[in-house]
């Protein structure tokens, strides 16, 4: 099996699938690798690296021709994959919902495509878990940035001078990104508290030594709902979270927000009054952003001022820890293809009817065949 990697083309997109640990991995395993100059210079790999690991460096063409599979972090057009082979594959996040002419284009080119971000939260798939790995490393880096944009010190302090008080730091959405968001606070010394609509995060939040704001005794409340994943809440519910937040969130000095709803735009979790009853100097980071935004006034790649709070926005949040995040996106794709390695033949085998490949396959034989894409 001939797998080659590709140089990232989209807009703010340092990283890259494979690494060198990867290439080698792959190698191991039989498979020829290919690798598009260039691919890693945004997460400090040279050529030369992936040279020495065993691969082959070239232009996009060569790097291409005859690939039986073709990885990526983003999806290229298929106009951007030059000789493709019909019945290549493709992994990489391809967002369908956001490009569906894409997915239509892989179809037309006969590539099968594989959505790295729709893979099952099984236990089976926890290390080829793309959300998760990007997420995490998201709500870390969060945390930085928004303490890089404080013009105070997050832990509380006893000087001669006197004593510095403590960061006060609110996570909304305690899923991946929002667990890390909490550690990464308290590891700095603030105060920390966390909100979300699935009432199982109540426990987690304490566990890591925040504090739980959570709307008690109002209908709606459960929001967990398939997956693990959060549900679209009841009108009750949504006055009575933003009366809580209301009171609370003016008495923060830094909010990060987290709050996804999969196949919807990410829920508004603060209004421009909110944001008003804030401190001047506050900092609000709005990691749903590029998902519609949490916050009114957030925008994409950009720090706005409203009100004297800084809202940071981001793009590509993971994607400014590019080394970090490269590394662990590209062993999500190794996990993906070791697991259905066949050693005799020496080729991935992608058995239709697992329930791995049943979820991430976009599109096979010219036809797109994913019910999500299909249905309705
Ligand atoms: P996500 O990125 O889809 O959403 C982030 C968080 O926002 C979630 O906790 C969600 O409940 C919350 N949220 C949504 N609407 C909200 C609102 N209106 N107000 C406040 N919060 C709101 O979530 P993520 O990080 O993908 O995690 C979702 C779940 O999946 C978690 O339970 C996580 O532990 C689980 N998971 C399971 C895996 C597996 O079994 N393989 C792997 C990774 C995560």
């Amino acid at each position: 099996m001939k797998i080659a990697v590709l140089r990232e083309t989209a807009d703010a997109e340092p990283r890259v699938a494979a690494t060198p640990e990867t290439v080698k991995q792959f190698i191991g395993l039989g498979a020829t690798l290919a690798v598009e100059a260039g691919a890693g210079a945004g997460a400090n790999i040279s050529d030369a690296a992936y040279t020495e690991a065993g691969a082959t460096v070239g232009d996009r063409a060569a790097t291409i021709a005859d690939a039986d599979l073709i990885i990526g972090v983003q999806g290229p057009a298929a106009a951007d994959l030059p000789g493709v082979k019909s019945g290549a594959l493709l992994a990489a996040i391809l967002s369908p919902f956001a490009d569906r002419a894409r997915i239509d284009g892989y179809a037309a080119a006969g590539v099968t495509a594989m959505a790295m971000e729709f893979m099952p939260r099984i236990t089976r798939a926890q290390s080829m878990d793309v959300l998760s790995s990007q997420s995490n490393l998201a709500g870390y880096k969060a945390v930085i940035d928004a303490a890089e944009a404080y013009g105070r010190a997050f832990p509380m302090m006893m000087t001669a001078a006197g004593t510095i008080s403590a960061a006060r730091v609110f996570v909304m959405g305690v899923g991946v990104a929002g667990l890390q968001a909490i550690a990464t606070a308290r590891r700095l010394g603030a105060l920390v508290s966390a909100t979300d609509v699935r009432s199982a995060t109540k426990e987690q939040i304490e566990s890591l030594g925040a504090k739980a704001i959570f709307v008690e005794n109002v209908k709606g409340i459960e929001g967990e709902g398939s997956g693990g994943y959060a549900t679209e809440m009841s009108d009750d519910y949504k006055a009575a979270q933003a009366a809580l937040v209301s009171s609370h969130i003016a008495k923060q000095d830094i909010v990060i927000t987290t709050a996804l709803i999969p196949g919807r735009p990410a829920p508004r979790l603060i209004t421009d009054a909110q944001l008003a009853s804030m401190r001047p100097g506050s900092v609000v980071v709005d990691l749903a952003v590029e998902s519609g935004g949490n916050v009114e006034g957030s925008r994409v790649g950009e720090t706005a001022i409203v009100h004297g709070v800084k809202i940071i926005g981001h793009k590509n949040a993971a994607g400014r820890l590019a080394a970090d995040a490269s590394a662990l996106y590209s062993r999500n794709v190794f996990n993906l293809v070791n697991a259905f390695w066949d050693k005799d033949a020496k080729t991935a085998a992608f058995t239709a009817d697992d329930e791995i490949v049943k979820g991430v396959k976009l599109t096979e034989g010219g036809k797109v065949v994913h019910e999500r894409l299909t249905a309705g």
